[in-house]
């Protein structure tokens, strides 16, 4: 029963919504409260300066200035470890725009699917009082957790995204910004409405399309193999597709496949997921080569 819920925060109503069209919806009201601090237009100051900041050289739309002012405009989706809203960062009267998607991490009593324990084995922080913190799951401690998630996945898409200005052949989100648990990534759909792209699981393609999304599919899996990396939980529904282009998402778990022991396994279960989705869609592939394609160009055999 999520699909249509609405919650009240700060005394605007927010949009839990699938599709995302919460826009179509009506204008959100204005904020209510008056606070001097508080910038005269737009929701809050952006929040740019005191955050960790993505990979140079910078895309021109990211909006670095000290005038920008980010407006919340609504909630995207819940998932199941993150929640992630569209926020408008512009520059008032000025016509600068970027869209952003906000993830924001939960702490560990908030989501609903646990895998701290075997993924984060290998990422001890060096401080042990953090380490503790977390053993005890007291709730610094908790906030540490969902920290460390967000901290991978910036990490994982500032690698992603260099490799795809390099080789053309991978995209993913612009990670813009990271403050804690939460990172800002580029907006991946229309900047004008604030519709999201769809997740390939829900597009209808043509054959010929089809085609040509899986071979972009195959570009991608290379690329990644190249860097010795596998996603993690690659999936139709890990995967938007906009302007007929692929994109990658949602990557906190990504897997060197050199370091873990089960490296060749997460890239077989990447590639099952997707080729098997290919398939009920009805178009041929070759999963089992291009297993061993990627296993040979990751230098696992
Ligand atoms: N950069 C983005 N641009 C547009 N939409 C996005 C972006 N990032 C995430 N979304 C939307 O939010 C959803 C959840 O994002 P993500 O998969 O990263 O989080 P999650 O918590 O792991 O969610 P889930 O449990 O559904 O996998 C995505 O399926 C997508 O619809
Ligand atoms: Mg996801």
């Amino acid at each position: 029963m999520r699909e249509h819920e609405t919650t009240v925060r700060r005394g605007r109503r927010k949009f839990d919504d699938d599709d995302s069209d919460f826009l179509k919806r009506g204008r959100l009201e204005p904020r209510l409260a008056e606070d001097p601090d508080l910038p005269e237009t737009g929701d809050n100051w952006s929040t740019w300066d005191g955050a960790l900041h993505g990979p140079e050289p910078r895309p021109e739309w990211v909006r670095t200035e000290h005038a920008a002012v980010d407006d919340e405009l609504g909630m995207l989706k819940t998932g199941k470890e993150a929640d992630v809203f569209l926020v408008r960062r512009h520059v008032p009267g000025t016509g600068k725009v970027s869209m952003l998607a906000a993830k924001r991490y939960r702490d560990g009593d908030h989501r609903l699917f646990h895998r701290d324990a075997g993924y984060l084995e290998g990422r001890r922080v060096r401080r042990s009082r953090e380490n503790r913190a977390m053993a005890n799951r007291s709730s610094f401690g908790k906030e540490m957790i969902a920290g460390q998630w967000a901290v991978a996945e910036f990490g994982a898409l500032s690698h992603l995204w260099a490799l795809g200005q390099e080789s053309g052949l991978v995209r993913v989100p612009y990670p813009v910004q990271l403050i804690g648990t939460e990172l800002m990534l580029e907006f991946i759909g229309n900047w004008e409405t604030g519709e999201a792209a769809p997740r390939l699981a829900q597009v209808r393609a043509e054959p010929d399309q089809l085609a040509d999304l899986w071979q972009q599919m195959t570009d991608a899996l290379s690329v990644l193999a190249r860097a010795q990396v596998a996603h993690g939980d690659l999936s139709p529904y890990n995967t938007l597709v906009h302007e007929d282009r692929l994109v990658l998402i949602d990557l906190p778990q990504i897997v060197d496949v050199i370091g873990n022991p089960q490296g060749a396994d997460f890239i077989a279960r990447d590639v099952r997921n997707v080729a098997g989705w290919f398939t009920q869609r009805g178009l041929r592939v070759d999963a089992d080569e291009l297993l061993e394609r990627l296993l040979y160009e990751a230098g696992i055999k």
